[in-house]
């Protein structure tokens, strides 16, 4: 089904008003900032994602869409989409009507590797991703982008292909199935129709475009002006023949963090002049930073942020010493006045890790009603973060050298085209 004439129009409104931005930025006000590279805001209660709808031009996934969700998939809506972790999409209903009529479609998803490890807040697409396979029963293409990672970090070639090689590992243990799931990484799967992809993406893209996307400037190198091409050609089903064959109508659904947009703003305005299907889009908040919701958390910030690597007592440690608290100053004055669940990390932790809504209603009705104080607030999400943590560290034992080549080789996945 073709987008409402509207969401088009806004679309291409979009790549061009960014042109304007000052600095290089794609996205941005005096309070909001959200490029690929950099989230950051004023505000303690984070990013105004109702603002972010307007701006990127996408559409908020309101009740009325989960509940066709639902319908089609006839299952109920996962935590993280009932509760608004994922906020907003672009043509999810293309992939709604695809599962209705029984068309073929795929999930692609990606993770840039800048550290050893994954935190706490990647995973949060991740987690999503698994549930979306389950529920659609799709396949699933992976990109490592240990290129982009060289690109803009200072890391040689090696170091960011071993590491997108351990992130594999972390991500293997979310649970993702074997047979149904294709991981890459860039440098090692540039394969002829990949490439081919990433030409014919570059030849209608042109640099003026790009720096409007994406706040380019002259003083980038020509790789960074280059790459949002690799991250966009998984986007198209020719990309990958040993899975799809020659088929180039299928379209994908990218579960993301909105700051990826501006890629998939630039790949759905690029896929009609390469007879290619426009990928859907559904798009999370972000997990905010242990210090307060005016950061995600972030891996370059180790305070911010808790790594699946993270021993019990680090989280412990983490949570008490850096999570920002709602509470009062003093027991009595909390007592009197309550918490206030918006701007406190501890809560947020659980909205986002605990699936009891029961459980969590009633945690947000204590707090603000200064029922609960700070500190046992603190040890409950300390023990979901540990309870999820240690899960994932229990599976990534499992995960060997083999686990991973079997999901990086390059073979057909359990779907016929
Ligand atoms: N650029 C993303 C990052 O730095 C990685 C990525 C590649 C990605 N392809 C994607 C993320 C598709 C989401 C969807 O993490």
């Amino acid at each position: 089904m073709a987008a409402p004439a509207e969401q088009v129009a806004a679309e291409i409104e979009n790549l061009k008003v960014n042109g304007g931005a000052a600095g290089g930025g794609v996205q941005e006000d005096e309070e909001d900032r959200v490029t690929p590279w950099e989230v950051t805001t004023t505000k303690a209660t984070g990013i105004d994602y109702d603002k972010l709808i307007v701006k990127f031009g996408c559409r908020k996934l309101d009740e009325e869409i989960i509940a066709r969700f639902e319908r089609v998939t006839g299952h109920k809506a996962s935590p993280m989409l009932r509760r608004g972790m994922f906020f907003a999409h672009r043509d999810l209903t293309a992939i709604l009507d695809r599962k209705e009529q029984g068309k073929p479609f795929y999930l692609y998803t990606g993770r840039g590797a800048s550290s050893g490890s994954l935190h706490l807040g990647h995973l949060v697409p991740f987690i999503f991703t698994k549930w979306l396979q389950e529920v659609f029963d799709v396949p699933l293409v992976i990109q490592m982008t240990d290129d982009e990672k060289f690109l803009w970090k200072d890391m040689k070639v090696d170091e960011a292909k071993k590491m997108a090689r351990e992130n594999m590992k972390d991500i293997i243990s979310v649970g993702f199935d074997p047979t149904k799931t294709f991981i890459f990484n860039n440098f090692d799967y540039m394969c002829p129709p990949f490439y081919e992809n990433i030409v014919k993406i570059w030849k209608v893209v042109n640099t003026n475009q790009a720096r409007a996307i994406f706040g380019f400037t002259p003083e980038d190198c020509l790789g960074k002006a280059a790459f949002p091409a690799v991250e966009a050609a998984p986007c198209f089903a020719s990309s990958f023949p040993q899975i799809f064959g020659k088929r180039n109508d299928i379209p994908c659904l990218i579960p993301c963090a909105i700051d990826q947009d501006p890629f998939f703003r630039m790949t759905r305005d690029v896929a009609p002049r390469l007879k290619a299907s426009k990928p859907s889009l559904i798009f999370s908040t972000f997990l905010p930073a242990l210090t307060g919701a005016q950061t995600k958390m972030s891996a370059s910030e180790p305070n911010t942020c808790i790594f699946l690597s993270d021993t019990a007592k680090q989280i412990k440690n983490k949570i008490n010493k850096y999570a920002f608290s709602g509470g009062q100053q003093t027991v009595q004055e909390h007592r009197e006045k309550g918490g206030n669940c918006d701007v406190d990390i501890s809560y947020q932790f659980l909205r986002f890790f605990l699936d009891d809504d029961e459980k969590l209603a009633e945690i947000r009705e204590n707090y603000t009603k200064g029922e609960m104080l700070s500190g046992e607030l603190k040890a409950l999400a300390t023990q979901k973060v540990q309870e999820i943590v240690l899960e994932m560290q229990e599976r990534r034992k499992l995960v060997t050298d083999e686990t991973v080549e079997e999901f990086v080789k390059v073979r057909p996945l359990a779907y016929k085209y």
